[in-house]
């Protein structure tokens, strides 16, 4: 086990791994806990601190993983216990840490626990989840719709009751209100620090506690199960449970804006980071949508601003449930991802890396419906087909913002399925472009967007001022330029970034009309801060030094 130094998190990058999606060691389709002990090498190049582990627990896989059915197993298509010892045993001996995820407010439909509930009443974990009466002649208990479609009930045949799901009818919610399900959590959590990881992602963490069930949410169709009054209570018991053990916790916090986060981290404590889920915004017509470039802005701005005294801020462009991020926010070329790579780790608190991302993966071109592989997406296909939408157009629609973009195969090398797997992957999908977007003809170019990933992070580790420096944004206007600073008292780390791809021509506050100043991005030369105006390209990337002492 690796010594549990304190806040070890602070500054440090996260590498997330889908496990499914990452590398096939056996060629059986599905990526592996071997496959992740065989790329420690490139993870470790990488530079990065930590990895997060998306969940590899038995599980029928009805949405990548995130439905368990035995939350102390490891899934037999992903491997055994002995290689999730490895696994961690190897990653400590590499100096890199692992957390792992704790889906806990559902379980799958096929665990053990929710096998004998529907045995009834009479059953010990007939409680561990909801169940309720048909109402008004059978009809479901209230009108509440699911995250990912549909109501948030499915009837029970043969015990003539509905149960409640916030995500999918694969996925019964636990009942939290129940003192027995909540000693189970705190075993799970027990078992996993046993095994010594380092800190868990937790899954879908405002969704704990429900409202009653006559709650009215046409106001807000997400209220009746996000951030209820009561679930502080939960995070309380949770703090426990895992606040002896010097973990890193970051929530999943869907719905919560930065004030509650705020107070949720820094006087709570119950994480230690929290992801939100307002940056990644999207706008324009259904089938077009881009992600916003404004909100991304003033979003992280604000969130930056208010979590500086913590610098607690759990930040990502990219993750398992978003697109990719070049796709959405940019043009798909590497300047561009350069750009955004830049934007992610020159900010302050601790940041994710998801896989591919580094490389500069982009978005699937879906082709066909049975490519749509995620609950939602299929759910909201069949739904604008049964509104009479044509196909191509309903795949159109489905498919531009769905989860599976970034659930495609990591792309190794230009060999068959990108690298990711000798034999085959379906269902799961590898992008055409992985002949010329690879890691491969990435390592050895200097110039590449995983290079350049690599450059990022070391001066992260390396420069002080990105250890303490609170954030300052120094653009409040523009809608095309981030430009932020990194400041102590000794100096500053300047970033400044065109998020367009067109040239912007741009004049900074006049403090910062710099004299003295080193310029520390690679590929930057002809920017003369010391003139009023200044002319960017699209994309471009500018990091300066400067030391307050000397200017
Ligand atoms: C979280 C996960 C997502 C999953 C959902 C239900 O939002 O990130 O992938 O589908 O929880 O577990």
């Amino acid at each position: 086990m690796m010594e549990r130094v304190e806040k070890w998190w602070r500054n440090a990058v996260g590498y997330q791994i889908n496990l499914k999606s990452f590398f096939d060691s056996n060629n059986d389709g599905k990526g592996d806990l071997k496959g992740v002990i065989d790329k420690i090498p490139y993870i470790k190049n990488l530079g990065v601190d930590f990895v997060w582990l998306s969940p590899f627990y038995s599980s029928p896989d009805y949405d990548n993983g995130y439905d368990v059915s035995d939350f102390l197993s490891v899934g037999s298509d992903f491997g055994s216990m002995d290689d999730f010892n490895n696994l961690v045993e190897m990653l400590h001996e590499n100096n890199i840490r692992i957390i792992i995820d704790l889906v806990l407010n559902h379980t799958s439909s096929q665990h053990e626990w929710f096998k004998e509930s529907k045995k009834g009443e009479e059953s010990k974990y007939y409680d561990y989840y909801f169940w309720e009466n048909p109402k008004n002649g059978g009809g479901p208990p209230n009108n509440w719709e699911s995250f990912f479609g549909g109501s948030v009930w499915t009837f029970d045949e043969k015990l003539e009751k509905y149960y409640f799901h916030s995500f999918s009818k694969y996925q019964p919610d636990l009942n939290w209100n129940n003192e027995a399900v909540r000693h189970e959590i705190r075993n799970i959590i027990d078992w996993w620090v046993e095994k010594g990881v380092d800190g868990f992602r937790i899954d879908a963490a405002t969704h704990l506690k429900k409202e009653d069930w006559e709650y009215d949410n046409s106001e807000n169709k997400w209220g009746a199960f996000t951030n209820v009054p009561g679930l502080n209570n939960y995070l309380d018991e949770l703090k426990i449970a895992y606040g002896k053990h010097n973990l890193y916790i970051v929530g999943e916090a869907g719905g919560i804006n930065v004030n509650e986060a705020k107070y949720w981290m820094e006087e709570k404590e119950y994480f230690n980071s929290i992801f939100d889920l307002d940056h990644i915004y999207k706008i324009g017509i259904p089938g077009f949508e881009k992600g916003d470039i404004s909100r991304l802005k003033s979003s992280l701005v604000e969130w930056q601003e208010k979590l500086n005294d913590s610098m607690s801020h759990g930040i990502y462009l990219e993750n398992h449930d978003t697109p990719r991020s070049i796709s959405i926010f940019g043009d798909e070329t590497p300047q561009c991802a350069k750009a955004l790579a830049t934007l992610l780790i020159g900010l302050s608190g601790t940041c994710f890396v998801y896989q591919g991302e580094e490389i500069g993966m982009t978005n699937y071109n879906f082709t066909k419906n049975s490519e749509l592989l995620t609950e939602d997406s299929k759910n909201k296909y069949s739904s604008l087909l049964s509104r009479n939408i044509p196909e191509p157009v309903a795949l159109k629609i489905a498919g531009r913002w769905a989860r599976d973009h970034s659930r495609t195969t990591m792309q190794w090398d230009n060999s068959i399925n990108g690298g990711f797997s000798k034999t085959h992957c379906l269902p799961l999908l590898t992008n055409s472009n992985y002949q010329s977007i690879n890691v491969t003809s990435q390592i050895t170019d200097k110039s590449s967007i995983l290079n350049y990933y690599r450059f990022l992070i070391q001066l992260r580790h390396e420069e002080e001022i990105l250890h303490e420096g609170k954030f300052v944004n120094l653009d409040k206007y523009s809608q095309d330029i981030f430009f932020f600073s990194r400041e102590t008292e000794e100096g500053a780390i300047l970033f400044l970034i065109n998020l367009r791809n067109f040239e912007v021509s741009y004049t900074p506050f006049k403090e910062f009309f710099l004299s003295k100043y080193e310029v520390i991005s690679p590929d930057t030369n002809k920017v003369d801060f010391t003139n009023r105006r200044i002319t960017i390209d699209p994309y471009e990337i500018i990091i300066l030094k400067t030391n307050f002492k000397n200017d």
